[in-house]
């Protein structure tokens, strides 16, 4: 994927950069992210919509790896951005991210996260559900401040990878049920109230999806709704914002659609659901998130211990593990590597790649293919950019990884390897209980 490749010395090779070098430098484990393949998902999202002549906005959502960089660099390629916090909106604007490209989400924004929003005066909050929009609607008023606003709906389709379900009842903590008549409630209050510009819905279906199927009959549902309810109280449908949730490729099993693929069906269905309901054609947002920074990012890790079951099973230790990619532990998420200081060899042993953290259920790969392995490889795992460093924990207090960003031959660091000094920071000594 991206600028990887085997080089003369036989290893891995990303952005130019040989990834044993890194290592050197940097210590292990490591996160490695190529910019160039981030630039590239970016222009593939816009350049899309552009082709299509619609106007559009794609929201890179936050949440699958923020910090000040990836926050800079996304500003730069024209991106909007999903912030889900008081934490990633502050890191936004530390970031100099452009405040009217910024899209507030969350089922529970406080009053202090409103307030440092409205503060900013950011371009849209997501409004979740009606005691949002209340305090929203008192806020706003106390201050005499417009925002606008979408709605996340729930249309009652969940995708999830290889199958969608149609529910009835959506069963979630997000989002206007559209199906009990909470989603035409929330409108109505919506529009009704003064400092309050509802532009528009959202609509975010899953996550890691392999086909378009779920998106176009979410658009199909809440453009028969937006029609519905503009005939019978005036509402106008300017922004349609359908999530995230573009599946990537993990391990071979994964078969995601070329993300130019997902677009072109989503702005086909708009354009044909808006003419066939008498619909002014709506601004489309998108908020990909996994699909911008997941297979542009690697680690590297070193190998340390093994065990041998006999007749079982080999386990192979790395220096890290759980805390710093929690998604096959919590997910059962799957991952592929590779010994990235001999990448060329042939794999003649297997091996389940264990963490160092004291819990059973901390295993990073089970049953991997690789050449016999020694004392201080590297073993590198692919695709580790999205929901990676971003769950990142402390858990048996070892500190999170450092972040490097590579490109054609550059490299800086982005985030700082945490050090024993950073996890005490915090704590304070026991004061006098004796
Ligand atoms: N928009 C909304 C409203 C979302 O809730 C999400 C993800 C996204 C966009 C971005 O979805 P993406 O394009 O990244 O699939 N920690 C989990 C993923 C949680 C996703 C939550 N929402 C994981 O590691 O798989």
């Amino acid at each position: 994927v991206g600028t990887m490749k085997i080089n003369t010395a036989h290893h891995l090779e990303i952005g130019g950069i040989d990834t044993v070098t890194l290592t050197k430098e940097y210590g292990t484990p490591l996160f490695v992210y190529d910019v160039f393949q981030i630039k590239q998902q970016c222009q593939t999202f816009i350049q899309a919509f552009k082709e299509l002549g619609v106007t559009a906005q794609v929201a890179y959502a936050s949440k699958a790896f923020s910090c000040l960089a990836i926050y800079q660099l996304m500003a730069k390629e024209g991106m909007s951005l999903d912030v889900v916090s008081g934490g990633e909106l502050y890191t936004a604007i530390q970031a100099g991210f452009p405040k009217e490209r910024i899209h507030f989400h969350g089922n529970n924004k406080t009053e202090k996260e409103i307030l440092e929003a409205l503060d900013y005066q950011i371009g849209c909050f997501v409004v979740d559900n009606f005691d949002e929009l209340a305090l929203l609607n008192r806020l706003t008023t106390a201050r005499k401040q417009v925002v606008n606003i979408l709605l996340r709906v729930t249309p009652g389709v969940e995708a999830h990878t290889h199958d969608y379900i149609i529910t009835g009842q959506t069963d979630s903590k997000f989002g206007f049920d559209l199906l009990n008549g909470q989603g035409e409630q929330a409108v109505k209050l919506a529009m009704e109230m003064p400092y309050i510009r509802l532009k528009g819905l959202h609509s975010h279906i899953g996550s890691q999806i392999f086909e378009t199927d779920g998106f176009v009959m979410a658009i199909e549902k809440l453009l028969m709704q937006a029609a519905e309810w503009q005939q019978t109280f005036g509402f106008s449908l300017e922004i349609l914002n359908v999530g995230g949730g573009f599946g990537i490729r993990y391990t071979e099993e994964d078969q995601p659609l070329p993300l130019a693929h997902y677009i072109q069906q989503i702005v086909s269905t708009v354009k044909e659901k808006t003419k066939q309901f008498a619909l002014k054609l709506p601004e489309i947002w998108i908020e990909p998130g996994r699909s911008v920074v997941g297979d542009a990012g690697i680690t590297l890790y070193e190998v340390g211990s093994q065990k041998e079951v006999p007749n079982i099973r080999n386990y192979l230790a790395v220096d890290g593990g759980m805390t710093d990619n929690i998604r096959p532990a919590l997910y059962d998420a799957k991952y592929t590597g590779v010994l990235a200081n001999r990448a060329d060899e042939t794999a003649e042993e297997t091996y389940s790649i264990a963490g160092k953290c004291c819990e059973s259920g901390d295993m990073l790969i089970w049953d991997l293919p690789l050449p016999k392995a020694h004392y201080q490889d590297i073993l590198a795992v692919f695709a580790t950019g999205a929901y990676g460093y971003a769950m990142a924990n402390n858990y048996n207090r070892i500190p999170r990884p450092a972040v490097v960003f590579v490109e054609n031959g550059k490299k800086q660091v982005v985030i700082q390897r945490e050090s024993y000094e950073n996890l005490i920071q915090l704590d304070q000594p026991l004061a006098d209980f004796y």
